[in-house]
């Protein structure tokens, strides 16, 4: 089935405070590109070409800036606004129009994911119901925890419980079919007025229809929440890039690599790149396509 992309990158921001005061959590840098390159090249590389991007009506404009219609990537990108951060359920209720029927898939725009990307390509596959990951964490705590029987079978997702029942924790990446906006037209807002994803799942479990599935040591999910995990993370990113010479969640690589723009349109993008480096990279990627046997 069809499913449109969704990016949420709104929220206050404040565990990040004096950073998020002169740009918003998700356009702070990450290494060598802003936050957003990486949520928005797991969609792409999950083969996502429409995106809606939500965020702040403060910040919006910003993320229009630095990324456009998506054209010269050979997607389209969408942009609307979320006037106060009432939930990450809610994204659905604002991109009901975007959708227009489709399954829809959201990813946190704070949530960097690196390594083979086939758990989430499978989970778009899917024809119905709802697919969600569990990921292990030292924390858990900190995020939407996955409850197991005896049997390994998933009971229940809590959010934030003080005692969590296992340490896999719910990554921000979900993949729903088009019930979406209806189950979450559904739902009443928690106690601290939100509407929350972790409800959402646990509407799809409650029906039997969401799946919850265990990543292995092969993927990592790397934090941003804090100064010192978004130091982190961009030295994770540095340090691959650095020792692979290739780049992570490098959006133009991935257009053309993904068949979404061709070499013409790929050398256009070459040229308007500003930075030398990253510009030599691009030609880098270029040439050694151009090598390939055909
Ligand atoms: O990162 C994964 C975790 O994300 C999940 O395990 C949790 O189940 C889920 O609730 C969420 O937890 P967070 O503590 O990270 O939620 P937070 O409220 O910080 O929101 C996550 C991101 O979404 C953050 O960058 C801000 C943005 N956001 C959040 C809300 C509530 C919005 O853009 N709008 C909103 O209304």
């Amino acid at each position: 089935m069809n499913k449109k992309g969704i990016i949420l990158a709104g929220g206050a921001g404040t565990r990040l405070d004096p950073l998020t005061r002169i740009a918003c959590k998700q356009l702070l840098p990450i290494y060598d590109k802003p936050m957003i390159y990486y949520p928005l090249s797991t969609l792409m590389l999950g083969g996502i070409r429409e995106i809606l991007i939500i965020s702040t009506p403060k910040d919006l404009p910003a993320f229009r800036d630095l990324l456009g219609d998506g054209s010269r990537l050979g997607i389209r990108l969408e942009y609307i606004e979320q006037p106060a951060p009432e939930g990450i359920a809610q994204a659905f209720l604002l991109a009901e129009d975007f959708l227009a029927g489709s399954g829809a898939t959201l990813i946190l725009g704070d949530n960097i994911f690196y390594g083979k990307l086939d758990f989430f390509r499978s989970a778009l596959a899917m024809e119905k119901g709802a697919c969600v990951f569990g990921y292990h964490v030292r924390d858990p705590e900190r995020f939407g925890v996955v409850e197991f029987n005896a049997s390994r079978r998933v009971i229940s997702i809590e959010e934030k419980p003080k005692l969590p029942k296992s340490n896999f924790a719910v990554p921000g990446l979900y993949v729903y079919d088009e019930s979406v906006v209806a189950r979450v037209k559904q739902q009443k807002p928690s106690a601290r007025g939100e509407l929350e994803i972790t409800d959402l799942n646990n509407a799809y479990l409650r029906d039997g229809a969401l799946e919850v599935r265990l990543l292995g040591r092969g993927i990592a999910w790397l934090d941003t929440g804090t100064p010192a995990s978004l130091l982190e993370a961009g030295n994770y990113i540095a340090t691959i890039e650095h020792q692979q010479n290739l780049k992570v969640a490098c959006i133009e690589e991935v257009a053309f690599n993904r068949g979404f723009i061709n070499e013409a349109e790929f050398e256009l993008v070459i040229s308007a790149t500003r930075s030398p480096d990253y510009r030599r990279y691009l030609e880098g990627v270029l040439t050694e396509w151009r090598q390939q046997p055909r």
